[in-house]
């Protein structure tokens, strides 16, 4: 059976991107593969969390990966820092990982622009450590979206190079993987761009969001005047809310409010107010059941442990045979 492995930075709650874009493929995958899914805790000290910080958002995003049907019996779910075995693979990988290479990646460039004051070396590493993650369980089907394509690039080629570092064939290539022919991208509701953490609240429809709440977001998102004639075609921020009801709505209701805008009647009010009712029906099951395991220690701690002991017997399978191939011997 194929290995599958993905993980989503704590960085915050979990939105409606994150939930269609990796989550939901996730939870179809655990019923075909054996399955890794972790919480990149190690990924996200690049921007410096306090430890208070750091556990609330590591919580919160074990009980959203619960809640959206990660089935703990199926699939290992485990937090990346209880694998310490993952750390040290980055160690040795970043061994033949080159300078040029690591500033060209998109990210890497992305976060410079973002953050100039914040250009720390695990910044500029961050792809050798998402390479461990995915290695250390052999992984070769990695579900995530579009914007990490670049990355599982780099990892066949810190793989391959390993292996032909050391004369071995060890290591597997991993490809980025979605069900549907295109990697889903969800757009966010300020009117342009995707929905994304780092866009802020306003943008983001949260997994966790109250019925009101979402309520509230949907009505102030961006709209736009129009249409002035019939047919037209749609600006981003009326393109990016047929999107999201795309994804959240019947098709009978898309094609409702499509008709409407063609012939020039729609009322942008009323198309929110479906949008927003429909999105708190697409996120009711998950919303319940972030409540109920949030108040679950017990269980919380349950799953995190046995999915340390099971990630943690993987990872340090390959670590024995990793440290073999490098030629580290115990002379005691
Ligand atoms: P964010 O972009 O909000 O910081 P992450 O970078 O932690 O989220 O992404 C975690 C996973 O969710 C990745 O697989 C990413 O591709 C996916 N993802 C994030 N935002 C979206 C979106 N708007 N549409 C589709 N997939 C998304
Ligand atoms: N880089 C991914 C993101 O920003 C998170 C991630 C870290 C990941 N390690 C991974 C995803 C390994 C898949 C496999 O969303």
């Amino acid at each position: 059976m194929e290995t599958v492995v993905s993980g989503i930075r704590s960085t915050g709650k979990l939105h409606l991107g994150n939930y269609y874009g990796a989550l939901s493929n996730f939870v179809k995958m655990q019923n075909e593969y054996n399955c890794f899914f972790f919480i990149a805790d190690l990924h996200s000290l690049t921007t410096h969390p306090t430890p208070h910080g750091l556990q609330q958002t590591v919580r919160q995003v074990v009980v959203e990966y619960l809640a959206a049907g990660i089935d703990p019996e199926k699939s290992t779910i485990y937090i990346q820092s209880d694998v310490p075995e993952v750390a040290e693979l980055y160690l040795y990988m970043n061994m033949n990982a080159y300078m040029g290479e690591l500033e060209r990646a998109a990210s890497f460039k992305d976060k410079v622009r973002a953050d100039p004051n914040n250009v720390n070396a695990g910044l500029l590493t961050y792809p050798v450590l998402m390479a461990s993650d995915i290695l250390i369980h052999h992984g070769t089907k990695v579900p995530v979206g579009k914007d990490q394509e670049q990355h599982l690039e780099m990892t066949r080629t810190f793989g391959n190079r390993f292996n032909r570092l050391y004369e071995v064939d060890y290591f597997k290539e991993a490809f980025a993987f979605s069900y549907s022919d295109k990697l889903v991208k969800v757009p966010g509701l300020d009117g342009q761009g995707k929905m994304g953490k780092s866009n802020g609240d306003a943008n983001c429809i949260y997994l966790s969001d109250t019925p009101d709440a979402i309520r509230k977001k949907v009505m102030r998102a961006v709209s736009d005047g129009g249409p002035t004639e019939m047919n037209q075609v749609k600006p981003e921020p009326i393109q990016n809310l047929f999107d999201l009801m795309k994804v959240v709505s019947p098709a009978s209701t898309v094609q409702h409010f499509d008709d409407l805008y063609n012939k020039c009647e729609i009322r942008y009010g009323d198309f929110k107010k479906q949008l927003a009712e429909d999105m708190i029906i697409a996120t009711e099951d998950v919303r319940s059941r972030i409540e109920e395991i949030s108040a679950d220690n017990d269980y919380i701690s349950k799953v995190v442990k046995l999915g340390a002991d099971k990630a943690g017997e993987s990872a340090r399978k390959t670590i024995k045979e990793v440290r073999e191939i490098i030629g580290f011997k115990k002379f005691y």
